[in-house]
């Protein structure tokens, strides 16, 4: 293949990373986008192992077959409540990948400058080994690193493996700032002398330990922020490989993989109310508790059932639901299905609240709803759904907490203050479904389940709602 030939195929993938981008901002493309955006990787792979000389087709048949396999049997087990664990552990493996390809080219560009070096030719030895490698491998080691080893504390944590409380000491952003010298310091002298390859692997043990300090005073509702920020480091440590390997589509690809994940760490934190230096440094997940739950439920709660609920939905004109991680664990969204198309043959309006960061990863509960086919104009996001809120009859929250926790009003003193909520309580009735009374991911009572307004409709998500449907069918 000649050089004309190899750029314009990597052309070719960096236009199908984009137009699958593209693909992506709109659920009714998304699954088409998806599809364009691994077409375009695919010509990437086989183009960069055609022009490396190695198109050898039983290598890529094989290669193909065993990534397909995986990726295959992970998208088929992998329980939604898990993506975001998951997308952490491809992060960090995109980190690692960066860290060990980069260091193994400078390792071999720096040995053979030594041994022209060594042969006496110094301005050779000068040049073998450029600025542009050395300054790419230091910021491919130095955030491929933050990003592997933050990745993993961040994985360990939301699968349970490590405590998900954020763990905060004394002198915590001095000695963070300590580390991040040293890694930078360990940087510049690979930069100023790059034949001294052992700095490398020092550099990047530096940074790994400033990827776990990092992430490690973290914990509840800012984690899937740290994940889009690690993700945007993945890709960052990408495209400075491919300024080490000389490679455009791979600095076309971690640039985008780069910019894509700050826009949705920023959008997460518009969504939280929540600055990213914040989430980084001011320990807000850290935040004590206050309210006791008794003081707050005495005497309060009400209990309802699926017939009484039954109905107040037959009286009802205009009915919301707002679903949560509660939904999608207990997998109730056929059942929500079900009731939406009962109301709406009776000629009730049906809405449905989305929170940006309701269930555990972004677009969850669209995920969900879009699976049952349920139309995306009934998703009204935070704006366009709490002015209608005050004229609704009957809002169902299913398995949702924090995102119509009222505490979220508060300016401080807990984990969600500040966060912009689903305003549930300003309807005329709330049912709540859930199992119990325990707080949600954020650890905090609720005083919507004590408000007047509110009924708590007690049971798994998936066989309320069920019962709620076999009820409003006999009403
Ligand atoms: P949560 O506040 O986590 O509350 C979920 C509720 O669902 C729990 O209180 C739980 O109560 C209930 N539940 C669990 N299993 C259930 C079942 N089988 N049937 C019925 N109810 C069940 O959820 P949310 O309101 O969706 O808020 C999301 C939270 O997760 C936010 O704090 C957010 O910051 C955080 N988070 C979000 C993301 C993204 S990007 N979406 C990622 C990670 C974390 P019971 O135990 O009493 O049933």
């Amino acid at each position: 293949m000649s050089d004309a030939q190899v750029h314009l195929a990597y052309l070719l993938a960096a236009a199908l990373f984009i137009l699958g981008l593209k693909g992506l901002t709109h659920p009714r493309s998304a699954v088409r986008g998806n599809a364009v955006g691994a077409l375009g990787m695919l010509l990437a792979v086989v183009v960069t192992l055609v022009e490396q000389g190695l198109l050898r087709a039983e290598l890529i048949a094989l290669g193909l077959a065993l990534g397909a396999a995986i990726g295959a049997v992970l998208a088929l087990r992998i329980r939604m409540t898990a993506m975001p664990q998951l997308v952490g552990l491809f992060n960090g493996f995109g980190g690692a990948a960066s860290v060990l390809v980069a260091g193994a080219v400078f390792i071999v560009a720096t040995q053979a400058a030594g041994v022209t070096q060594a042969a006496g030719v110094t301005q050779a030895a000068a040049t073998a080994v450029s600025a542009q490698e050395t300054i790419a491998t230091a910021a491919s080691g130095l955030i491929g690193s933050v990003t592997f080893f933050g990745s993993i504390v961040a994985f360990g944590k939301l699968q349970g493996l490590v405590t998900e409380k954020p763990l905060r000491y004394r002198g915590e952003q001095v000695v963070k700032l300590v580390v991040l010298a040293a890694a930078l310091a360990a940087a510049a002298m690979i930069i100023r002398e790059p034949l001294e390859t052992g700095r490398y692997w020092a550099l990047a043990a530096a940074a790994g330990l400033l990827g776990v300090l990092l992430v490690i005073p973290i914990g509840g509702a800012d984690m899937p922020i740290v994940i889009a920020l690690l993700n945007s480091y993945s890709g960052l440590a990408a495209a400075a490989t491919g300024f080490v390997l000389s490679n455009t589509v791979l600095i076309v690809a971690g640039s985008l993989v780069g910019a894509s994940g700050i826009i949705l760490t920023q959008i997460m934190c518009k969504a939280m109310n929540r600055s990213l230096a914040n989430v980084l440094f001011g320990g807000v997940g850290a935040a004590v508790e206050t309210v006791e739950q008794d003081d707050l439920y005495a005497g309060k709660v009400k209990q309802t059932s699926a017939e009484e609920v039954a109905m107040l939905l037959k009286t009802a004109r205009r009915v919301a639901f707002v679903p949560g991680y509660g939904m999608a664990v207990a997998r109730a969204q056929t059942a929500v299905r079900l009731l939406t198309e009962a109301l709406e043959r009776d000629g009730v309006t049906v809405e449905f609240g989305i929170h940006p960061v309701a269930g555990r990863m972004p677009g969850h509960m669209n995920v969900l709803l879009a699976e049952e086919r349920i139309s995306y104009e009934k998703l009204r996001e935070l704006d366009a759904i709490n002015p209608a809120f005050p004229q609704t009859d009957l809002v169902i929250v299913l398995g949702a907490n924090d995102v119509v926790n009222p505490r979220a009003r508060e300016s401080s003193g807990n984990p969600i203050a500040g966060m912009p909520i689903l305003d549930v309580d300003k309807a005329r009735t709330v049912v709540v479904i859930k199992r119990s009374l325990s707080p949600g991911f954020a650890g905090i009572a609720n005083p919507l389940f004590a408000a007047d307004n509110t009924l708590m409709l007690f049971g798994d998500g998936k066989a309320a709602m069920e019962g709620l449907v076999e009820a409003y069918k006999e009403a």
